[in-house]
């Protein structure tokens, strides 16, 4: 189970709900893991994990650009990054159906939450609010 934390609230209403979806996107899946169907939702979890970062990288870019973020190709790498590696594990998972990519998919959403929402994003949370965007 991951909580929600102060880390991750950036302080824009709009990307902090997305984000939350996220939250609970992965304890979704930490839960169906606990209860043995973990395989059996990775590919659900795989589809909203696309639409996911469709629609919210579409949001945080929009308002990088709106706003002449610094950071913004750095940025937009990241998330770039992140849909090349969900897309990995994707196929990954329709090639090899024995063992189920449950864990590295729940350890890269983790990993995600700590060091891109936590820092990259709260970078950018910092300068809308500066800009007052919020
Ligand atoms: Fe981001």
């Amino acid at each position: 189970m991951f909580e929600w934390n102060s880390n991750l609230e950036i302080g824009i209403t709009e990307i902090d709900d997305q984000h939350r979806q996220l939250v609970i996107l992965l304890n979704k899946l930490f839960n169906a893991m606990k209860s043995g169907s973990g395989r059996r939702i990775l590919s659900d979890v795989f589809a909203e994990l696309e639409s996911y970062a469709i629609d919210h990288f579409t949001a945080e870019e929009a308002l990088m650009a709106q706003y002449a973020y610094p950071e913004e190709d750095k940025h937009r790498a990241a998330h770039a990054e992140f849909k090349t590696k969900i897309e990995t594990l994707k196929q990954e998972s329709e090639k090899n159906d024995q063992n189920g990519l449950t864990i590295p998919v729940l350890l890269f959403l983790r990993q995600w939450l700590t060091d891109h929402i936590a820092n990259t994003d709260q970078g950018l949370g910092d300068y809308l609010i500066r800009q007052n965007a919020s």
